[in-house]
């Protein structure tokens, strides 16, 4: 096959955002070994550090020049990306304020369409799944594309190594398919192939049989 008959793949960016600011947290523990599941197939990925950006708590009335420049920053970088990973720890039964906040001082115009695969630690042994409903919910709110695999990490303080390495290859896998399935359905989402095919979708004639 010559060069000019390939076809030329859109590169996407994925970014990461945990909602522990712990020191040590296994929450970006695990972010980052999602992340690297991006990585693999092709994503450029880029950690947002909620530290980073010393946000404000959203008041629900100010505009975006009142606020602190970290938060024109975080909705200019959430904006960039073709996909997040959102990662957090299960905090009293949903998740984290750090996260919410964050996710509070965006808007549709940097989430919706957006492609989001969660991630949630907890110590206890139902592995953040109430923190991760509560995540669906608010892509759904935002009219996001939360992606059906998500990772849920159980008793978490026992699933990494001090050096930050899963203990449990499956649930390397597991972590790293959340990544590669945000990876995979942000390139799908932004190829022209496919946003030729969802116009061709949405201009179509009734389905006469439905
Ligand atoms: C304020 C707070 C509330 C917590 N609530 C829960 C909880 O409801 N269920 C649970 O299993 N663990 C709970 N934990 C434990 C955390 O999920 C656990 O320590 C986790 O490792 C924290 O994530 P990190 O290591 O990324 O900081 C809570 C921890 C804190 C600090």
């Amino acid at each position: 096959m010559d060069s000019s008959s390939e076809i030329e793949r859109p590169s996407v960016m994925i970014a990461g955002i945990s909602g522990s600011l712990r020191h040590g947290s296994y929450t970006r523990m695990a972010l980052d070994v999602a992340m690297r599941g991006a990585a693999e197939l092709g994503a450029t990925t880029k950690l947002l550090d909620l530290r980073e950006y010393s946000l404000p708590f959203c008041d629900g009335e100010s505009e975006e020049e009142d606020y602190p420049e970290g938060v024109a920053k975080l909705r200019h970088d959430v904006k960039e990306a073709d996909g997040l990973l959102l990662a957090t720890p299960e905090y009293h039964g949903s998740f984290s304020g750090v996260l919410k906040n964050a996710l509070d001082l965006l808007s549709f115009d940097e989430l919706e369409g957006k492609m989001i695969g969660l991630i949630g630690v907890a110590a206890g042994s139902m592995g953040g799944f109430s923190a991760l409903e509560g995540l669906r919910n608010v892509g759904r709110a935002v009219h996001a594309w939360v992606v059906p695999e998500l990772a849920a990490i159980p008793q978490v303080y026992k699933a990494f190594d001090p050096s930050g390495r899963v203990k449990d290859p499956d649930l390397e896998k597991r972590l790293k398919k959340v990544g590669r399935q945000v990876a995979r359905f942000a390139y799908l989402h932004r190829s022209d192939h496919s946003r030729e095919f969802m116009e061709a979708w949405e201009a179509a004639f009734p389905n006469p049989g439905a």
